[in-house]
């Protein structure tokens, strides 16, 4: 098949919508990516990437002659091969996914929606089971009120990105899977993704294709399957975070290494090597809002998801490990000035939703210590967003040790393993290091007198 290129309109400007749209018109297709946030959309106009993930800037300058930011969806819609719809599902109270957002965009679509040539809409935020369904019912009660006949399809094409890996996984993914019910819908899908199938794409200089990268599965569903193997996929790989951190435990307390038992089991090809480092547990806008709405889906069909609940609990439970140590070796917390290295859910992305660090340093507070944090891109969204939170902001990792009790290296920022600890320790009033990550090397900083304290490892 040789590369078509179609009009497309993402809906949604976060990490998956925003990653999308870029890689799309670098990939050949006209884009228009819209969001109601007029300040977003603002920014992106000028260029600049409301996210921080690593290339897109550079990709939305390479791709600038296909690419077109709005906040109209009415302005874009005229004239679109496809309408992905890339905007948040949130947590309700109760785990449910909240789908609001995609209700009003779907909404809009049927109010908008005005032609006889066919438009496939494109559910590509994480929605609960059954939702291409509803959004093909919003749609079609739109249209059937304003008496229009028009031609429209809705897939179901869920996403795998990983912030801060969002490009790479974009344009080299391990496979795209599709969900519908009209081969139409599948064929337009299959001409958008034509190039990532066949990798007929020049890649950019700055994320290059991987060596022994091979061309993605292009799978093809029913829409609720896609909806399932979404929420299947996250579960499993938080599962096996928690799994690991669970066995760290364990290592630590009977005299095992964690690092080694993950390498001894993940060469096992069955098993596999990713998503076995333990330590704080999982963060992020995924795992932790995924499992949640599984688990309640579940509930609604009176079944219980044991193994993803215990996920779940594991990884809560997790992030109070820190904690713990701090308390053996402190003793007291009281008083004790604990810095913290790194905010961020994980390293390369200014992203704080679900982040361990959060849940560490509300406990540190309620124990009565005193908190300093340095994070080399997150502080001004955690100022932000914490403002009431009683924290010291450090300007860098050598300021923030200064007289401090003890570290604790929350997020893997690359920048950390080339911290002077020689330098710290000399800052320090107690050389303690809880490393939450098994980030730096245990055996230089016990050398230099460091108490260092890993995860599952004695
Ligand atoms: C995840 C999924 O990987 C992605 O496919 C989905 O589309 C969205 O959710 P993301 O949340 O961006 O992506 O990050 P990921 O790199 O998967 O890491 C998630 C969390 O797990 C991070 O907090 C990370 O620190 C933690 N993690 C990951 C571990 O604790 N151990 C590991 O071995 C791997």
């Amino acid at each position: 098949m040789v590369n078509k290129q179609l009009k497309v309109v993402i809906v949604g400007t976060g990490y998956v919508g925003l990653t999308t749209g870029v890689c799309l018109a670098y990939l050949g297709h006209r884009v228009t990516c819209v969001d109601v946030n007029e300040k977003i959309i603002s920014e992106l106009n000028k260029g600049k990437p409301t996210i921080h993930e690593p290339g897109m800037e550079e990709l939305m300058m390479l791709a600038r002659n296909n690419l077109v930011f709005s906040f109209s969806l009415k302005e874009a819609m005229p004239e679109a091969d496809i309408v992905v719809i890339a905007v948040g599902t949130p947590s309700k109270n109760n785990g449910d996914a909240d789908i609001s957002a995609v209700e009003r965009v779907a909404e809009e679509i049927g109010a908008i929606l005005n032609s006889d040539s066919p438009l496939v809409i494109v559910n590509k935020s994480t929605v609960p089971i059954g939702s291409a369904r509803r959004v093909e019912t919003v749609v079609k009660a739109k249209l059937e009120r304003r008496n229009v006949e028009c031609n429209f399809f809705v897939a179901s094409n869920p996403e795998f990105l990983r912030e801060g890996a969002a490009i790479r996984d974009t344009l080299y993914p391990d496979r795209i899977v599709v969900g519908f019910e009209s081969a139409q819908a599948f064929n337009i899908l299959g001409q958008l993704y034509n190039p990532i199938l066949k990798q007929t794409f020049e890649p950019p200089a700055f994320i290059p294709r991987p060596a022994e990268y091979k061309c993605p599965s292009f799978i093809a569903t029913n829409p609720t399957s896609a909806e399932l193997i979404k929420y299947a996929a996250n579960s499993f790989l938080a599962m096996k975070i928690s799994f690991i951190n669970e066995f760290a435990g364990l290592a630590e307390r009977v005299g095992a290494d964690i690092k080694e038992v993950a390498q001894g089991i993940g060469l096992d090809k069955r098993i596999g090597l990713d998503y076995l480092q333990a330590g704080l547990g999982w963060g992020g806008s995924c795992f932790g809002k995924d499992t949640r709405a599984i688990s309640y889906t579940a509930s609604q069909y009176g079944y219980k998801m044991e193994l993803v609940q215990s996920s779940i609990d594991v990884n809560y439970r997790q992030r109070m490990v820190a904690v713990e140590k701090l308390q053996r070796a402190l003793k007291v917390l009281r008083g004790s000035i604990i810095g913290i290295l790194g905010l961020s859910f994980k390293p390369n992305t200014d992203d704080l939703r679900d982040a361990p660090s959060v849940d560490i340093i509300n406990k540190l507070i309620e124990l009565g210590a005193r908190v300093r944090v340095f994070d080399p891109v997150a502080m001004p969204n955690f100022q932000r967003q914490y403002k009431n939170m009683a924290v010291e902001y450090c300007e860098d990792v050598i300021t923030l040790s200064i007289d401090c009790d003890a570290l604790v290296l929350v997020t893997e920022w690359h920048d950390f393993a080339k911290i002077d600890w020689g330098l710290i320790s000399r800052n320090m009033r107690q050389k303690i290091i809880v490393d939450g990550r098994n980030f730096v090397k245990n055996e230089e900083l016990e050398k230099i007198g460091f108490n260092y304290l890993g995860m599952g490892r004695f």
